[in-house]
C-alpha cells in the first residue's frame, strides 16, 4: 500500500480527497435563513477520481463530480452525481483506473484522454453542459444530474471546447473557442440564445498553448495567448505536456465580435499565465482587461505535488491590462497584490463596465497542512480601489464565489455572494449565502450540507424559472 499515489499527493489527501458515494439529502439544517427571493440551483463540478491513479496524479485528471444545491422558498436540498464519462464507464467496468493523468501520457501513442467534465457546469439554452477543455461538453441532467451523453451541437462542433464559454447577458448567445496541440490550434465558437452552433472560425495563433479562457466585450472578443507551451519533447524527458518559453512573451488577440480571423489584432505584454480573467469591456479605443496574473506558472511544468510548484512571487494577482487599439500597446496595473484566483463579476455584466468583483484569497501562511487552500473570499470594488475580505481561517478552503442578483433589476452590488467551504472541525462542508454588500459581516445563511464536498473547480446559479 505504501505506492498509492493517495499516500504521496496532497491533491488526494484532506479535503482534496475524492468524495465516491452519490446521494441526495433534503431539508438541510440552515444556520440564519434562506432569502425567499433566492431561488434556483447552484452547480459545481470539480476534480473527483472514482478509482486510485494509476500513475501520478494531476489535480486536472479526476473524474467529474457534480454537487448541486437547490435553494427553493427558504429550504436547501442537496443532490451529487458523477459525470458517467464514457471513459469512467469503462473504467467501473474493469473496476480499476485505465487512463494515464496529464502527467504520464504517453507521446508515443494516441493520448487517450477521459472527458471527465471536471472544470466547470453551465447551463445554456436549457442544457447542462459539464465542461473539460480537451473534449466535449458533457450534457447532464438538470434535476437529477443524470449523464446524457457528449454533446456536439447536432454535430457541428468540430473542436473541443473551452471549460469557459461566456453568456452574452443581452443577445443570450453563448461565445466559446476549443484549442488543440495539433493545428488547427484555436477555433472559435458562437451558439445562438436557442443553442445552435451557428458560427465556427479558425483563428491563427503563432504557437499551440493551453488556452484556459478568453474574455469577450460587447464589440470584441480577446484570445490570452501565454508562452506555456504544447510540447512533445518535454512530454517524453520530463513528463508533463507543457514547457515554460517566457522569451516568446503573452500575446492579446483582440477580434471584432462583427469580424473574423482576418480582423485579429495581437498586442504584446510580459510573459505570465492567466487561467482567468475577471470580466473585459470596450472603453473608448481601449479594452479593459481585468485578470488573475500569474508570473509564471510553475505548477504545470514542474511537480504539482511539491510545495516548492508554488512560489509566492508567481502566484496569480489581480492585473488590469489596458489594450490600446488605436495607438497599439497594453499597459498593465496591478491592482491588488494579494493572492487569489476564481475571479467572478455578476454575470449581468459580461463583457460589460464591472465595477465590483470576487475571488478566492490566500494568505501566504495558509499553505500549509494538505494543500494549497483558499482561505478568504475577497471583494473588490475597482472604482473606489478598495477591497474587503472574509477569512474562513487556516484549514477552512473555500471554493469560488459567485454573486447573485437579489432581483433581476437590482443593483451591481445588490445581491449574495455564494459559495463552498470546508470545515475542518466538522470534516463536512457548508454552503454560504453573503451579503454582497458585507461580506464579512453574519452570514446570511449558512447551509450545513451532510458531509464534505472536496474542493473543486468551476460552478454557476442557475435561477429558478
Ligand atoms: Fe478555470
Amino acid at each position: 500500500m505504501t505506492d498509492r499515489e493517495s499516500d504521496r499527493n496532497p491533491f488526494l489527501k484532506g479535503n482534496f480527497a475524492p468524495w465516491r458515494m452519490e446521494g441526495v439529502a433534503e431539508d438541510l439544517e440552515v444556520a440564519g435563513a434562506i432569502p425567499r427571493d433566492l431561488n434556483g440551483t447552484y452547480y459545481r463540478t470539480g476534480s473527483n477520481p472514482a478509482f486510485e491513479p494509476p500513475g501520478r496524479y494531476h489535480w486536472f485528471d479526476g473524474d467529474g463530480m457534480i454537487h448541486a444545491i437547490t435553494l427553493a422558498d427558504g429550504r436547501a436540498h442537496y443532490r451529487n452525481r458523477f459525470v458517467r464519462s464514457r471513459g469512467l464507464q469503462e473504467e467501473r467496468a474493469a473496476g480499476r483506473a485505465l487512463y494515464r493523468g496529464l502527467l504520464d501520457l504517453d507521446p508515443s501513442e494516441a493520448p487517450a484522454i477521459k472527458n471527465t467534465g471536471n472544470t466547470n457546469v453551465v447551463k445554456h439554452a436549457g442544457r447542462l453542459l459539464a465542461l473539460m477543455e480537451a473534449a466535449w461538453p458533457t450534457r447532464m441532467d438538470c434535476a437529477t444530474l443524470e449523464t446524457l451523453g457528449e454533446f456536439d451541437f447536432d454535430g457541428r462542433l468540430a473542436s473541443a471546447m473551452t471549460a469557459h464559454p461566456k453568456l452574452d447577458p443581452e443577445t443570450g448567445e453563448m461565445l466559446f473557442f476549443g484549442y488543440s496541440p495539433f493545428p488547427p490550434f484555436l477555433q472559435y465558437h458562437v451558439a445562438d440564445r436557442e443553442g445552435h452552433l451557428v458560427r465556427s472560425e479558425v483563428i491563427d495563433v503563432a504557437w499551440p498553448s493551453m488556452i484556459h479562457d478568453f474574455a469577450i466585450t460587447k464589440e470584441h472578443v480577446v484570445f490570452i495567448l501565454c508562452p506555456l507551451v504544447f510540447s512533445f519533447e518535454n512530454m517524453r524527458e520530463r513528463g508533463g505536456a507543457f514547457s515554460w518559453e517566457p522569451e516568446r512573451g503573452t500575446r492579446l488577440g483582440v477580434m471584432p465580435r462583427s469580424g473574423g480571423n482576418a480582423d485579429v489584432r495581437w498586442f504584446e505584454t510580459d510573459p505570465c499565465y492567466v487561467f482567468h480573467p475577471m470580466n473585459a469591456y470596450d472603453d473608448g479605443d481601449a479594452v479593459v482587461l481585468d485578470v488573475a496574473r500569474y508570473r509564471r506558472l510553475d505548477f504545470m511544468t514542474a511537480d504539482p505535488a511539491s510545495r516548492e510548484s508554488y512560489p509566492e512571487e508567481n502566484a496569480a494577482r489581480m492585473l488590469r491590462w489596458r489594450i490600446d487599439r488605436r495607438a497599439g500597446g497594453v499597459k498593465a496595473t496591478p491592482l491588488d497584490d494579494v493572492i487569489v484566483e476564481f475571479p467572478r463579476v455578476d454575470e449581468r455584466l459580461v463583457g460589460r463596465r464591472h465595477r465590483f468583483g470576487y475571488t478566492v484569497a490566500r494568505e501566504a501562511s495558509s499553505f500549509e497542512g494538505t494543500g494549497p487552500e483558499w482561505t478568504g473570499i475577497r471583494k473588490y470594488d475597482l472604482e473606489r480601489g478598495t477591497t474587503e475580505t472574509r477569512r474562513l481561517g487556516a484549514g477552512n478552503g473555500v471554493g469560488e464565489p459567485l454573486f447573485v442578483p437579489r432581483h433581476d433589476a437590482a443593483a451591481e452590488d445588490d445581491g449574495y455572494v455564494i459559495f463552498l467551504a470546508y470545515d475542518q472541525a466538522r470534516n463536512a462542508s457548508d454552503f454560504y449565502v453573503l451579503d454582497a454588500g458585507n461580506i464579512a459581516g453574519d452570514p446570511v445563511a449558512r447551509v450545513v450540507l451532510p458531509h464534505r464536498v472536496p474542493y473543486g473547480f468551476h460552478g454557476n446559479w442557475a435561477a429558478a424559472s
